[in-house]
């Protein structure tokens, strides 16, 4: 069993960080996305990752690395153009060769064990194996239909969906969907879809297994499914502490702090995660709230937030919520008069005020 990571695509929902940042890259309680994925596929026992990259690829291999730090061997496979999950399928062929492999979606967190999807596939050799999940909004995803616990078909975006079970991003192959990707034509999106070459091993009677994944499950295309992902770890936060607190300041709940970070006459209330080298003075950092490295924060207050590196966030005059904050980007209180706010904002930036 082979590994294939997608981690191209253009993250348009997240502008403006996608401008400078693969959205797998996005920190999630200050952990790249797209290694949560990883993890897990290791911790399954497979060991050769391939990992598809459009332009932010050498980002991607800078931050992701060889894979030896979990035991494994990455190659990174540079994809053409974003023409679709069947289109990056065929691109990874020669490194997939005619081995099973477990494909994953690179911007999706998932808290389900894949060994166990392995070892299943690895017993009764479907064609392929899916996941789903119910969602509110099934048109915004694959949907699949069951008879009985059988998938009976599947729609790409359906307008008008049969089911609420969207597709979630792991699917295991065999070699048998290679040959099903050769037939596609392009969607209505212009993309080779994954979920029309599933649907063509329907077509020819082969057998496609599904699961409803059991823990949560998340895309994280957008700015709020970004933070209820880093929620959702955060929940399962270990606490631990490797930099200096003060006596004037309180830390409740679950926290971990990194090290050479300076707290000060502050409160910080889990679950929250602070990186290294960050200074918190006279700030309060309330649940659910993920401060990257070298971060300073002064009389500022912040919760259920992601922070990315390098950030200065100085005497805000209202709490910060719901933030989702690109690296090296301050945010300042100017005192005086004229009372006027000097916005410098990125394309597709987003700025609610109260
Ligand atoms: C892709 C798949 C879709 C699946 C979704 C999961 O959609 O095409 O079937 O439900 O990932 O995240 P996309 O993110 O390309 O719109």
């Amino acid at each position: 069993m082979k590994a294939l990571i997608l981690a191209g695509g253009t993250g348009s929902r997240l502008r403006p960080i996608t401008y400078s940042m693969a959205k797998q890259l996005v920190p999630v309680a200050n952990k790249p996305v797209v290694e949560y994925g990883i993890e897990a596929i290791a911790a399954a026992g497979v060991k050769e990752f391939g990992i598809i990259v459009g332009d932010t690829g050498p980002a991607v291999e800078k931050a992701v690395g060889d894979g030896s730090r979990w035991g494994i061997k990455i190659t990174y496979i540079p994809q053409s153009a974003p023409l679709g999950l069947a289109h990056a399928v065929s691109t990874a062929r020669p490194f997939l060769g005619d081995d099973d492999f477990v494909m994953y979606l690179g911007d999706n967190l998932i808290k389900s064990s894949v060994a166990t999807l392995v070892k299943e596939f690895e017993q009764y050799r479907p064609a392929a194996t899916i996941l789903l999940t119910p969602v509110p909004n099934p048109s915004d995803f694959g949907v699949a239909e069951l008879e009985n616990d059988r998938v009976v078909r599947l729609q790409e975006k359906p307008k008008n969906p049969q089911s609420n079970l969207a597709l979630v991003g792991v699917y295991l192959f065999d070699k048998r969907i290679h040959d099903s990707i050769a037939v596609l034509k392009p969607s209505a999106r212009g993309e080779y879809e994954i979920t029309d070459a599933i649907q063509g091993l329907i077509d020819s009677k082969l057998e496609v297994r599904s699961h409803i994944v059991e823990g949560w499950w998340k895309d994280t295309g957008t700015v709020d499914a970004m933070l209820e992902a880093n929620r959702l770890i955060l929940e399962d936060l270990e606490p631990g502490m490797e930099g200096t607190a003060d006596e004037h300041s309180r830390i409740e709940g679950r926290v971990w702090i990194g090290r050479g970070t300076v707290v000060q006459n502050s409160v910080i209330r889990g679950p929250a995660v602070i990186g290294a080298n960050c200074q918190i003075i006279d700030s309060f950092i309330g649940p659910f709230t993920a401060l990257a490295d070298n971060t300073r924060l002064t009389s500022t207050e912040i919760e259920n937030s992601i922070v990315m590196d390098d950030c200065e966030l100085i005497d805000a005059p209202s709490r910060l919520a719901n933030c989702l904050i690109g690296r090296g980007a301050s945010i300042k209180h100017q005192k005086g008069m004229p009372k006027t706010m000097q916005l410098v904002l990125g394309d597709s930036s987003s700025v609610v005020l109260p």
